[in-house]
């Protein structure tokens, strides 16, 4: 008898440990110009996560705590107006054609010189106005989550060559991934993220300045006064760039340091010391009240660590909470800003016949 009841544990277990995620859709509203968005929810025994066609953007992460208490850990808004009204914080998209910031807009491909829109100091960010987080995607389901895509025609917010994108978003476990894929039909430039706010503690429950961060990364790269890169590789050491060692987020962000007032705290690239070697670890978080972990994996050769500073209580989100300076954290993995007008940096140029690949691993976890 017991050795049957013993099958029956291993044959349940073992189909619990190959159970898909479930996935379902609905409609989720109009843009202001009618078109319809719809939202995908993804859920395992241990993560919930709604991503919107809008933008292609997670709206929400239902993550546990030590004692199980789930909460959604990242920020964002409860309907499609919400983020079709705030241009600034790209909360939860994939920002691109190219995440972050070009120097003055522009950049040349073998001779021919691009000039795309300004909307950042005098330099384009995020893919400009118009970007790919302001965009209806086509979502489909597929195992274990949804598969975002998008085309974005030639000349494109002034991006040479029509490109086309696909962003899968699946669930195992405790783990989201996020799968990037992209083609050209001409030589163009791709750098392609996404833009979710963290707060381990809950979305709306304070700010983050106590959540303990790891980056494992000897070099930064810092910034002019317009966050563009200088193009030197610095070292970390002695500075309050370096997150080696696991530290709290608002341990040093408000050192007198030249970088810090520039950003008005962490608004930096990390040169990730794993790169190279297929998913290597970005960056680690713990918020010590919830016992929240997130572990951050990437193929990518760098992070955009950003503290929410231009958060500034403008913005209202999905539990009526308006949100503050530091109200949640960006860990960005990326190629480096500007990267078209640095060639020591690795290069964001893909040409007809190339797929451009990466893969980030967002995992939640306690302790
Ligand atoms: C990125 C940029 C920041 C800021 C945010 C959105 O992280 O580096 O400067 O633009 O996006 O507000």
């Amino acid at each position: 008898m017991k050795f049957k009841y013993a099958m029956v544990g291993a044959a349940v277990l073992l189909m619990s440990s190959l159970a898909q995620a479930g996935v379902s859709k609905a409609p989720w509203g109009k843009t202001a110009d009618g078109k319809a968005v719809e939202i995908f929810t993804v859920s395992d025994a241990d993560l919930t996560v709604r991503i919107t066609t809008f933008g292609a953007r997670v709206v929400s992460i239902e993550a546990p705590d030590k004692n199980g208490k789930k909460a959604d850990v990242v920020l964002g808004y409860d309907n499609v107006a919400g983020y079709e009204g705030d241009t600034s914080t790209y909360f939860g998209a994939i920002v691109g054609r190219y995440g972050n910031r070009i120097a003055k807009g522009t950049f040349s491909i073998d001779g021919k010189t691009y000039h795309v829109p300004l909307n950042n100091h005098g330099n384009a960010l995020h893919g400009g106005p118009a970007g790919f987080s302001s965009k209806v995607w086509t979502g489909k389901e597929i195992p274990d989550g949804v598969e975002m895509s998008l085309v974005s025609p030639d000349g494109d917010m002034g991006f040479p060559g029509t490109l086309t994108v696909h962003v899968s978003y699946t669930v195992v476990g405790k783990s989201l991934h996020i799968k990037y894929a992209a083609t050209t039909t001409k030589p163009t430039v791709v750098n392609l993220t996404n833009h979710s706010y963290f707060n381990l503690a809950g979305d709306g429950k304070g700010n983050i300045l106590g959540t303990v961060l790891m980056i494992p990364a000897d070099r930064y790269t810092p910034v002019d006064a317009t966050q563009i890169p200088t193009g030197v590789l610095a070292p970390v050491a002695g500075t309050p760039f370096d997150f080696r060692k696991p530290t709290a987020i608002g341990a040093r962000i408000n050192d007198a340091n030249e970088q810090l007032k520039i950003g008005s705290g962490y608004d930096h690239n990390w040169v990730l010391n794993g790169s190279g070697n297929g998913l290597h670890v970005a960056a680690e978080a713990y918020d010590p009240a919830s016992g929240r972990t997130l572990t951050v994996r990437t193929t990518q050769p760098g992070v955009q660590f950003y503290a929410g500073n231009f958060l500034d209580g403008t913005k209202t989100g999905k539990f009526g909470v308006t949100y503050q300076k530091n109200a949640g954290f960006c860990l960005e993995t990326q190629h480096f800003p500007d990267s078209p007008n640095e060639p020591k940096f690795p290069s964001t140029l893909l040409k007809p016949g190339e797929v451009m690949l990466s893969e980030t691993v967002f995992t939640f976890g306690v302790k």
